[in-house]
């Protein structure tokens, strides 16, 4: 969660300051892998990106592996998973389609919805870890 809110309040960021398109192309900036100063700010988001999907999808992983975990959990982290993918992706097309009004809303919007899962997901969670482990006798 608090990986993913810094992702968005940079995405935030990059968007009011105008610097949506320092970095024109798609995975990496211009200058590969290791980024120059005209483009760090935009490189910084697509890592936090990727580490977020990573986190995500490993949450998910860990809600089916887990026996105590019920159903809401494993549904508040699949539709995370979704999200995140589809926010990736979006990210892309994004840059792709020149900062397009309607995409850039739409990749807030799904922001928006993702950070909605992750809550959930983070809150039932910590309910699990509460619960009462039962005696085995
Ligand atoms: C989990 C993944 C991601 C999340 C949660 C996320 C979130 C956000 C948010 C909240 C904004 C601000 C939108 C606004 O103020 O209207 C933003 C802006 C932006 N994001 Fe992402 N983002 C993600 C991944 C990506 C990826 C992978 C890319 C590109 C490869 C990308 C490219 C951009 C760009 C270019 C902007 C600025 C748009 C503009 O200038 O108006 N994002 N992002």
């Amino acid at each position: 969660m608090i990986v993913l809110y810094a992702l968005m309040f940079l995405g935030g960021y990059i968007s009011a300051a105008g610097l949506g398109l320092t970095c024109p192309e798609w995975p990496l900036c211009p200058d590969g892998i290791m980024p120059g100063e005209d483009y760090l700010i935009e490189w910084i988001h697509r890592l936090v990106a990727a580490t977020t999907g990573a986190l995500v999808i490993a949450t998910m992983v860990a809600s089916f592996i887990n026996k105590r975990a019920d159903a809401k959990i494993k549904l508040t982290s699949s539709l995370a998973t979704v999200f995140v993918i589809t926010q990736i992706t979006l990210g892309a097309l994004v840059i792709d389609l020149k900062l397009h009004a309607v995409l850039v809303a739409i990749h807030l919007g799904i922001g928006i919805l993702l950070f909605s899962m992750v809550l959930l997901t983070t809150l039932f969670a910590f309910r699990i870890s509460k619960a009462p482990i039962e005696a085995k006798v």
